[in-house]
């Protein structure tokens, strides 16, 4: 029988996936394995360290049901859903506009409204007026492109935070005129903390981190001959900008409202171009 060293359990570890048929899934378990082992090995972990690791990512599975997805909430506050998001996207030796992330705030069947119109439904908040241009990669306005788009309150709630959960609120889906254009009375939504009343609420305190993210718009755009892009625009000054808890905001999707009139009151308004990627 083998005599298992430090070294040597690793190698043991590894060989064990000699047999495995799928080859990509024995290329992640090799590496996740080596990465795992030295990582324990770096650290000299110990089995009470382990052990409290085990029950953290327990509870992390306790909490998570159909409503509250926690352990994407601990990828997105280690930072590993936005490296996955850009390593999809690596390929950017062009304009296409960066992606962001989805976030657990999206929902299907969003109420449509034509351009124009106003999603906030009377909610409290400076106006803000945004407006938006779809285009292909070489500049061609993209007609009748898909727009989802959703975002916190004023007071940094997302509708599906609310007491009336089901009422969708602060999102909508437009469509794009013949020049790709869309446009949408709203008001500005203000930064938010992310979920923090459970085990990754918890990490964050332990490790000295705020939980929120920079206020700002998401967006959602699905047309004919283009992958679907699903980003966020980030409002500039927010005070989170640099220091997003789930690593979201990026420098090429921050805007400026500028100052502009909405039904004769004083807005913001903001105005992006989105360059889709062909299929
Ligand atoms: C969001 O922007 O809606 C979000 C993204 C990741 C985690 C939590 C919220
Ligand atoms: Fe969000």
């Amino acid at each position: 029988m083998k005599t298992l060293t430090e070294a040597g359990i690793t190698e043991e570890a590894l060989a064990r996936l000699a047999n495995c048929p799928i080859p990509r899934l024995k290329e992640i378990m090799t590496s996740l394995t080596r990465h795992l082992h030295e990582f324990a090995r770096e650290v000299s972990l110990t089995p009470t360290e382990w052990e409290a690791g085990i029950e953290f990512l327990t509870e992390v599975g306790h909490i998570t049901d159909e409503k509250r997805q926690e352990f994407i909430l601990l990828s997105d506050t280690l930072g590993l859903s936005a490296m996955v998001d850009i390593i999809a996207n690596r390929a950017r030796d062009n304009d296409w506009t960066e992606s962001s992330l989805l976030g657990p705030f999206f929902r299907n069947g969003a109420p449509k409204f034509p351009n124009d119109a106003d999603i906030s439904d009377g909610a409290a908040g400076e106006k803000l007026i945004v407006s938006g241009q779809v285009l292909s990669h070489g500049g061609k306005p993209i007609a009748r492109a898909t727009v989802d788009t959703w975002q916190a309150s004023a007071d940094g709630m997302y509708d599906l935070q609310q007491p009336h959960r089901d009422e969708m609120k602060l999102r909508g889906r437009f469509q794009t005129d013949d020049d790709g254009r869309f446009r949408f009375r709203t008001v500005r939504p203000s930064s938010y903390p992310v979920p923090a009343d459970g085990p990754v609420g918890r990490m964050l305190r332990a490790l000295g981190r705020h939980p929120y993210r920079p206020a700002h718009l998401h967006f959602m755009f699905a047309a004919r001959g283009y992958r679907t892009l699903t980003t966020a625009l980030y409002l500039a000054g927010d005070r989170y900008l640099d220091s997003d808890a789930v690593f979201g905001a990026k420098e090429s999707l921050v805007v400026r409202a500028e100052p502009a009139l909405s039904s004769n009151v004083k807005a913001g308004a903001i105005d992006f171009r989105f360059i889709l990627r062909e299929v």
